[in-house]
């Protein structure tokens, strides 16, 4: 299976911003490991970062035919992205939905996603390794 690991905003300052809450390994490091981690399961995976919401809208539209799978960190996106949310509603390719953070021990404005209704399903706190359950909830 060939998958999408898409991060949205702020998402590409991984390891520089709020190290406390989100660790210190950069985006960069992150995706190395998950590719190793895809590969030696048999599987493809590619990676997207925007920080522009059009331009997440049409990775997920253009994933349709291309990925078995989309891992989607929206960042604060989730919170209020009903085009992100009409995105992930066009397409047949199922979305996993990934916090690193515990987003419900965080502000309440975090407490609510727009887009777990139109997921698969969601998997949140657990740092870098929220996007590796992500991937192998789709081969498990
Ligand atoms: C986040 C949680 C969001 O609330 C926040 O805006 C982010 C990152 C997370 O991975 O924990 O940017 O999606």
């Amino acid at each position: 299976m060939k998958f999408l690991v898409l991060n949205g905003v702020n998402l590409g300052r991984t390891g520089m911003r709020e190290k406390g809450v989100y660790g210190t390994d950069t985006l960069e490091s992150i995706n190395r490991e998950l590719a190793a981690f895809v590969k030696a399961n048999g599987h493809e995976v590619d990676f997207f970062q925007s920080n522009i919401e059009g331009e997440l809208c049409s990775a997920i539209g253009n994933a349709e035919g291309v990925y078995d799978g989309i891992v989607l960190n929206a960042g604060a996106f989730t919170h209020y992205s009903y085009a992100i949310r009409d995105a992930i509603a066009g397409v047949k390719v199922p979305v996993v939905e990934v916090h690193m953070s515990n987003v419900h021990a965080r502000e309440e404005f975090r407490h609510k996603s727009v887009l777990t209704e139109v997921c698969r399903g969601e998997i949140l706190g657990f740092g870098k390794y929220s996007y590796y359950l992500a991937l192998e909830s789709f081969w498990l």
